[in-house]
């Protein structure tokens, strides 16, 4: 069994971030959420992962994720020239692929499920095609599957307008070798990409064995910011470990669940987790508030944040208004200015938001 994840594409719908860096190494909870994919799939017992990339962002993630050995995996990496849909990253990793069977995984992708019980349905099953579902309430965005009373996929589309039922199909899929020929079938859709689901569909239509499994827990697309926050949320409720390598004084404290990076100084501050703070920040004066994220090399003064991701080397000084539900990207900086006339300024990055009262 191989994997295959998809981290290419241009992550439009986080811009700003995006421009500067691929959607799937912003991290949450201080870790790429890429990483958390690769890390479902080596508990899974999958070790051969191939990783599509795009030219744009390919060599930082290759530089950021490496060879697979912190996993314990081998990763190859297979380079997309073209955003020409999920089918067409199928079909350029066949080589990789081979007879293989396979999970294709979207990069931007976060599940609570672990992958085995899936994994050995799709196996003992001899399935040609294994497909997760969860019901939203949007399904226009996803593709949409309609379903029998077995689990048996009666229909898919690409984010219909009438959607016939409520049930995403979740980015992560399990192939046998079949879907190399139902994809050499199909046709680019009307945006002009080769369709996974459409794929899918193409098996169903020759007979094929295609089931359907529902999520039981959370899953988030994190490609937009309140996902990536609620994602986030989760992450630090679940999995966050208490550990402080780092240093506070006795005017500081510290409660719940708080993880702080080595290097890293708490002055004067509180800190309520979950919250996770990376390594050489400098923490003063400050309330840090449940579900926040603080990258490495942060500095924060006289400032109260809660609910938000700030990513490195950022700095937020002396803010009088609590920042909520944020996310602040990598070295920008926001502080009061003793200047007058009292007035707001900015330097903000294209399709930035700010949220003034
Ligand atoms: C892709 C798939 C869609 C699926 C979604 C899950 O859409 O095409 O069927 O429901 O991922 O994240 P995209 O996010 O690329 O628009």
């Amino acid at each position: 069994m191989k994997a295959l994840i998809l981290s290419g594409g241009k992550g439009t719908r986080l811009r700003p971030l995006t421009y500067t860096g691929a959607k799937q190494l912003v991290p949450v909870a201080n870790k790429p959420i890429l990483w958390y994919g690769i890390e479902s799939l080596v508990a899974a017992g999958i070790r051969d992962i191939g990783i599509i990339i795009s030219p744009e962002t390919g060599t930082e993630i290759q530089i950021k994720t490496g060879t697979g050995d912190r996993f314990g995996a081998n990763i190859t990496y297979i380079l997309q020239d073209q955003p020409l849909g999920l089918a067409h990253a199928v079909k350029i990793a066949q080589p990789f692929l081979g007879d293989s069977p396979f999970v294709m995984y979207l990069g931007d992708n976060l599940i609570q499920d672990d992958l085995n019980p899936f994994l050995d349905s799709f196996k003992n099953q001899q399935l040609e095609a294994l497909i997760l579902l969860r019901s939203v309430s949007n399904p226009s965005a996803f593709g949409v599957a309609q379903v029998d009373e077995n689990g048996r996929v009666l229909q898919l589309v690409e984010k219909p307008k009438n959607p016939m039922s409520n049930l995403a199909l979740v980015g992560i899929y399990f192939f046998s070798s079949a879907i190399h020929h139902a994809i050499s079938c199909i046709q680019p859709s009307a945006r002009g990409e080769l369709e996974i689901t459409d794929a899918i569909q193409e098996l169903i239509n020759q007979k094929q064995s295609v089931e359907a499994l529902q999520l039981l827990g959370w899953w988030l697309d994190t490609g937009k910011k309140d996902d990536l926050l609620e994602a986030n949320r989760i992450i630090l409720d679940t999995c966050l470990v208490k550990t402080i390598d780092g240093e506070k004084d006795e005017k500081s404290q510290i409660i719940g669940r708080v993880a702080i990076g080595k290097g890293s100084k708490i002055i004067n501050s509180t800190i309520r987790g979950p919250v996770v703070i990376g390594e050489n920040c400098h923490i003063e004066n400050c309330f840090i508030g449940p579900y926040t994220s603080v990258a490495d090399r942060v500095t924060l003064q006289s400032t109260d944040v809660e609910h938000s991701v700030i990513l490195k080397e950022a700095q937020i000084l002396g803010i009088d208004d609590r920042i909520i539900d944020s996310v602040i990207g990598q070295r920008a900086k926001l502080s009061l200015t003793p200047h007058h006339p009292k007035a707001v300024r900015f330097m903000i990055g294209d399709d930035s938001q700010i949220e003034l009262y």
